[in-house]
């Protein structure tokens, strides 16, 4: 298969872990015989300082003109500090949702048997989770009118959601549940928000057509509470912008460390891929950000164009940097292992998958690889 693949790398540890992934396509390219095209667009606080626009018209076009969007990160803390600024990185990622739009956001959080220990919370408590968030990307909050007025001192955000952008989120998240455990928990906050009122309505009209998937709702304070007591109660969520940001946020603590978790963003005729972390300024430059869930979200990518033995191959990779020890030091503080190092070594054991059967590895939990 050929692809064009629209790599924006972006700001903080950006760079460092798309280039991680970038060598993992490679190697399943070798691998499996296929051919994949990368151009690179800028985007965020590093297209501000040379465009002066965190989206520029030319990285939109390269992400119109490609098959899939490979994204790194964006944010950078000159901007976080000035909110007087009337630019800012994150603006950029916004834009490019809303024109590409990628109306679900999907974020998968599962244990990884090898690093149970990494959680805080207990391994009894975390043990069996798997579950992925179905966010809505394009609408809500994020996006209703705004406003600040100086003169008052007063600042407007609106939530506005329609029927029809609630309705294709949630065709896919009980489409999702159809394959999973066949449970969709509906995260709102329907006791205050007529726009989680709307949500209700809508998505419980929708569950009729789908009389194999059992669907409970939860209000947001109690799903947070929920998602640390018990998390493997739950197979897909699916919510609206803000809580699915903030939930997916919550979820990667029970998984060990938000920089294992990738995403990915679909909506009719786009496909972007973006680990759930942020840019981490602190360590940019440093070699010890956490390659594996931007190597996890081209897993995703992967399986988006159905090379499910390609994508699998990435997940067995990963699996066996972790049952090798072959970290970062978020996972093990002790570790030695930079980014580059773990992006080498899950890149050189890319293989075919009876190659690890013959390799007699353990800890490749195979067939349960599939992270969508
Ligand atoms: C995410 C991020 C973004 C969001 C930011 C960077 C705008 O937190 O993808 O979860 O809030 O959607
Ligand atoms: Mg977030």
């Amino acid at each position: 298969m050929h692809l064009n693949i629209a790599v924006l790398e972006g700001d903080g540890i950006g760079p460092e872990v798309v280039a991680q992934s970038l060598k993992c396509l490679r190697s399943v390219e070798e691998t499996f015989g296929h051919s994949f095209t990368f151009t690179k667009g800028l985007v965020g606080a590093t297209a501000i300082e040379k465009e002066g626009n965190p989206l520029p018209e030319k990285t939109l076009k390269i992400c119109k003109e490609s098959d899939a969007i490979l994204f790194g990160a964006i944010g950078s803390p000159k901007y976080d500090d000035d909110p007087n600024s009337k630019v800012w990185p994150e603006q950029g990622l916004l834009r490019l949702r809303k024109e590409l739009d990628l109306f679900a956001n999907i974020r998968p959080v599962k244990v990884f048997p090898a690093l149970i220990k990494q959680s805080p919370l207990s391994k009894k408590i975390v043990k069996n989770t798997d579950l992925v968030i179905y966010r809505e990307l394009s609408g809500g909050i994020y996006y209703g009118e705004k406003d600040h007025d100086p003169d008052s001192n007063s600042a407007t955000d609106i939530c506005t959601y329609n029927e029809e952008e609630i309705s294709r989120i949630a065709h896919l998240a009980f489409k999702a549940a159809k394959n999973r455990k066949k449970k969709v928990t509906l995260v709102d906050k329907a006791n205050v928000l007529q726009t989680s009122r709307l949500w209700r309505r809508v998505v419980y009209d929708i569950a009729k057509s789908y009389p194999e998937i059992t669907l409970e709702a939860l209000f947001v304070d109690n799903a947070a509470v929920q998602m640390v007591l018990n998390p493997s109660q739950f197979d897909v969520i699916l919510t609206d912008n803000m809580f699915g940001d903030i939930l997916s946020d919550q979820g990667s603590v029970i998984a060990g460390s938000i920089g294992l978790l990738p995403s990915g963003s679909v909506g009719t005729d786009y496909a972007m891929f973006e680990p759930i972390h942020g840019s981490y300024p602190n360590a940019k430059g440093k070699n010890t950000a956490n390659p594996v869930a931007a190597i996890l979200s081209v897993a995703m990518l992967l399986q988006h164009f159905k090379l499910h033995e390609e994508s699998d191959a990435v997940v067995a990779a990963v699996l066996k940097s972790f049952s090798k020890n072959i970290v970062t030091p978020d996972i093990m503080g002790s570790s030695k292992y930079g980014t580059d190092y773990v992006g080498d070594f899950i890149a050189d054991n890319i293989m075919e998958l009876d190659e690890h059967f013959n390799m007699n590895d353990e800890n490749i939990d195979l067939g349960k690889s599939t992270i969508i």
